[in-house]
């Protein structure tokens, strides 16, 4: 399949370009606007890779979006390209709103005119809102509560309409939280390590009594690309990893991992807004003959450990705009926080 996966200098999709590239029949066309978190050193490995092409721009730039199209005759999308992070739509609402809804208006309308037989949106779990009891099914009502997810709740309405109007053939994955090597250290996890290997704190909004439900970038990965070839258009598909944890125990985890003092962690101002609880079910995708298959301690593991053995790649990161941003964020709250 010739595939053309947005966002792919990303973390989940550098890993999905990676992966699909592994197929020798698929030929990889990677449109990214290489924003902040967007960032080539990703695919350095494959940038050489004769089925991989590699395109500058945005989904939501309509001329450009159409010459991909025409160029490189994609027959299917994965759309990965968004703004993901909670914190910074709190501080920046508009340009989700931007990129997650008419940035996916503009790549649907684009797909539909190139007549593509699979756009698949890559969404997430957030778009159910808080969870208190239960799993989330696909069918459930989107009570989104974040600037974030109601964006990319706006963006899976869209998708959805093209089947309904023009049976353009969509698929809607909807992951849960994912974590692995590459991650910009603005989530949780590659903050707490990164912050860990250096002495600073690991800021734990409110209680760090919230719960996420951890999945892996491998078997996220694994389950967007079976989707695409096997779902069934029109249908929406959780992806959990079925490992849920308080934040507070996730931290611990890193803080062993890395035989460093439980006297980092520190408590902090709360995110407002901070959903408690996210949990999918997702027989949807067993039947579909798709489950995780890595546990969270060997995945914790494992990405501890290549954090630890690419200093520079976040580094890298941490020295340049971020350092505004880590400021804004938590220079205050970890001045007033308490000790774990
Ligand atoms: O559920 C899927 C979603 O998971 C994705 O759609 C989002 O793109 C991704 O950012 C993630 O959303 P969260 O808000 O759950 O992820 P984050 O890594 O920001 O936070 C995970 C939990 O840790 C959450 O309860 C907030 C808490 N947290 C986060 C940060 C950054 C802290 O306690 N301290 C922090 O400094």
């Amino acid at each position: 399949m010739r595939i053309l996966v947005t966002g792919g200098a990303g973390f989940i999709g550098s890993h999905l370009v990676r992966r699909l590239l592994a197929n020798e029949q698929d030929h990889v066309v990677n449109l990214d606007a290489l924003r902040y978190s967007g960032n080539l050193e990703n695919l350095a490995d494959v940038a050489g890779h004769p089925h991989y092409h590699f395109v500058h721009g945005d989904i939501g730039d309509a001329p450009t979006v159409e010459k991909v199209f025409k160029e490189h005759q994609a027959e299917a999308v994965i759309n990965c390209a968004a703004e993901t992070h909670v914190d910074r739509s709190i501080l920046d609402p508009g340009g989700f709103a931007r990129t997650d809804v008419l940035g996916t208006a503009v790549l649907l309308e684009q797909a539909r005119k190139a007549g593509v037989t699979r756009f698949l949106q890559v969404s997430t779990d957030e778009v159910y809102g808080s969870v208190v009891r239960g799993h989330s099914k696909e069918d459930d009502p989107l009570a989104p509560r974040s600037p974030y997810s109601a964006s990319k709740a706006g963006g899976d309405l869209l998708v959805l309409s093209y089947w309904s109007t023009y049976r353009l053939p969509v698929l809607i994955t909807r992951g849960s939280n994912t974590y692995g090597p590459n991650q910009y250290p603005e989530k949780f996890i590659p903050l707490c390590i990164t912050n860990a290997i250096d002495d600073e704190p690991l800021p734990l909004y409110g209680d760090g009594r919230y719960r996420r439900d951890w999945l892996s970038v491998f078997d996220h990965c694994a389950a967007i690309e079976h989707v695409l070839r096997h779902g069934e258009p029109g249908n929406i598909y959780n992806i959990g990893g079925g490992h849920e944890l308080e934040n507070l125990s996730v931290a611990e985890g890193i803080l062993k991992h890395l035989g460093k003092p439980r006297s980092l962690i520190r408590f902090v101002q709360d995110r407002p807004g901070h959903d408690r609880r996210y949990a999918v079910d997702c027989s949807r995708l067993r039947a579909l003959g798709c489950t995780p298959t890595v546990s969270f301690e060997e995945g914790l593991r494992a990405t501890v450990d290549w954090y630890r053995s690419h200093e520079g790649w976040w580094r890298r990161i941490k020295s340049g705009e971020f350092r505004t941003y880590y400021q804004q964020m938590y220079g205050k709250r970890l001045r007033e926080g308490t000790a774990g």
